[in-house]
């Protein structure tokens, strides 16, 4: 094996794991999966959700590692060195790079939305309030110009700065600080929410109960969409940061531990939120206003309200950074290495464009909220597109890649570690990346689109 030169990755396994389900933890689990779920029948979803994580998300997050850790390059770069005679996969490079640029455009608005929230919710101005004041004090924010860009520019530039101080003094060192913090709140919130007596039952078995009848094919779609959302897979994140895993980590736990983490969290979220929803007679299909306006009149009517809001959503906070620093990675990443622009210039310039394209997503709730494509907001479309569309497309095209053009011994050979580790689920691995996903991906694809 070539001497291994782990000075440009993350400096330990658990470094990699914290990183990464950092990447993967983060809105979509404690923002978007609760009303996902909410809105598309309750337990079922779940189960679709974890069948999808276990059988088509942690293949592809391995093969996303494989990409990356065998390349040892950012997403236009893997693609560039592993297909050095067919330069036609760059393209799927750079796909990931405009995917990122489109998720990190909306993501920044809510990301921004949870700074705002924290300063209300420490300044005690959510508390006491009628549940119309609310949801009023929500709208007449979401709907103004100035302080949701505020907010938003202040969360791209928190995230820059991380990037900048590079990936072992900068992306590792705070998921290590943070991804504790955000378990440890976490579980004290789900304290609060069991103890809470009334709604327990019905939310946990809103959360768990699977009802087979609401599930239709459009919710199908939406747990697959919320499940390579949530693992960051199909758009490069996982690529990128594969490059950073050392070369004797193994794959396959590590995938494995990422994707637990992360469902971990998205159920621990169901937890904290559904029992607390029902025990105050809450709708817990609202959507997307589920935490900011459903969850602020829960924190009102429960005893030490006041302290638990503003732990919910410094935890919001800080999901959202750690996957708000992977986002802006992917771009950074390829920034420096293909373009050869230094880490500092490469973050402000990538914040810059960011920026440019998340205000529409953010004025989308004001301003430009007429602006609308098939009934759609800027921000819906960008959700949409992206996690629905562009992730599964995105990942269809790597299982091409690594499973039909790509030579098998080299996958093997990366998977084994060069063959230090026995690689014994390989041969499944081998098959679900060659049959079972594309043809998954493809038919969810094509019955989304005829939808
Ligand atoms: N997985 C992140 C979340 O659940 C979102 C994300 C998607 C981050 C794609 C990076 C890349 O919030």
């Amino acid at each position: 094996m070539a001497t291994i030169d782990n000075s440009r990755g993350f400096t330990s396994n658990v470094g990699a794991i914290l990183a990464a389900a950092g990447g993967a933890v983060g809105l979509g689990n404690i923002w978007r999966f609760p009303y996902m779920l909410g809105q598309n029948g309750g337990g079922a979803f779940l189960l679709v959700y974890v069948f999808f994580v276990l059988t088509i998300g942690v293949p592809l997050m391995m093969t996303e590692f494989i990409i990356g850790r065998r390349s040892q390059k950012n997403v236009v770069g893997a693609y560039k060195s592993l297909s050095p005679n067919h330069k036609g996969w760059i393209v799927l490079g750079v796909f990931g790079i405009v995917c990122a640029f489109l998720i990190y455009a909306f993501y920044s608005v809510v990301a921004g939305w949870t700074l705002n929230y924290i300063v209300l919710s420490c300044s005690s101005q959510l508390a006491g309030k009628e549940p119309e004041a609310i949801t009023l004090l929500f709208q007449s924010f979401t709907e103004s110009s100035f302080w949701p860009l505020f907010y938003q520019l202040l969360f791209l530039t928190l995230t820059g700065v991380v990037i900048t101080m590079g990936v072992q003094k900068g992306i590792e060192k705070v998921s290590k600080i943070l991804m504790p913090v955000l378990f440890f709140l976490l579980i004290l919130m789900c304290v609060r929410s069991l103890t809470l007596g009334e709604g327990t039952k019905e939310g946990l078995n809103f959360l768990f109960k699977p009802d087979f009848s609401k599930l239709d094919g459009s919710s199908i779609l939406a747990a697959l969409g919320q499940s390579f959302f949530s693992l960051s897979i199909g758009m490069g994140a996982m690529v990128t940061y594969g490059s950073y895993i050392r070369k004797e980590d193994k794959l396959f736990n590590t995938s494995l531990w990422i994707a637990g983490c992360d469902s971990l969290v998205a159920i621990l979220a169901g937890i904290v939120i559904f029992p607390a929803v029902f025990a105050f007679g809450m709708d817990p299909a609202s959507g997307p206003e589920l935490v900011y306006i459903v969850l602020p009149n829960v924190f009102n009517s429960m005893p030490a309200g006041g302290l638990f809001a503003v732990v919910f959503f410094v935890l919001l906070g800080i999901a959202a950074l750690t996957s708000t620093i992977s986002l802006l990675e992917i771009l950074v990443a390829f920034a420096v290495e293909e373009l050869h622009w230094k880490r500092s210039t490469a973050s402000i310039l990538c914040t810059a464009i960011v920026f440019l394209i998340g205000a529409l997503c953010t004025l989308s709730f004001g301003p430009l909220k007429d602006a609308t494509l098939f009934g759609k907001t800027i921000f819906d479309l960008f959700d949409l597109i992206t996690a629905s569309y562009l992730m599964p497309i995105g990942a269809l095209f790597m299982t091409i890649f690594l499973g039909w053009c790509y030579p098998k011994v080299e996958v093997r050979d990366e998977l084994s570690n060069g063959g230090v580790i026995k690689a014994r689920a390989f041969e499944l691995y081998y098959f679900v990346l060659r049959y079972l996903a594309p043809i998954a991906l493809l038919f969810i694809i094509v019955s989304g689109i005829i939808n």
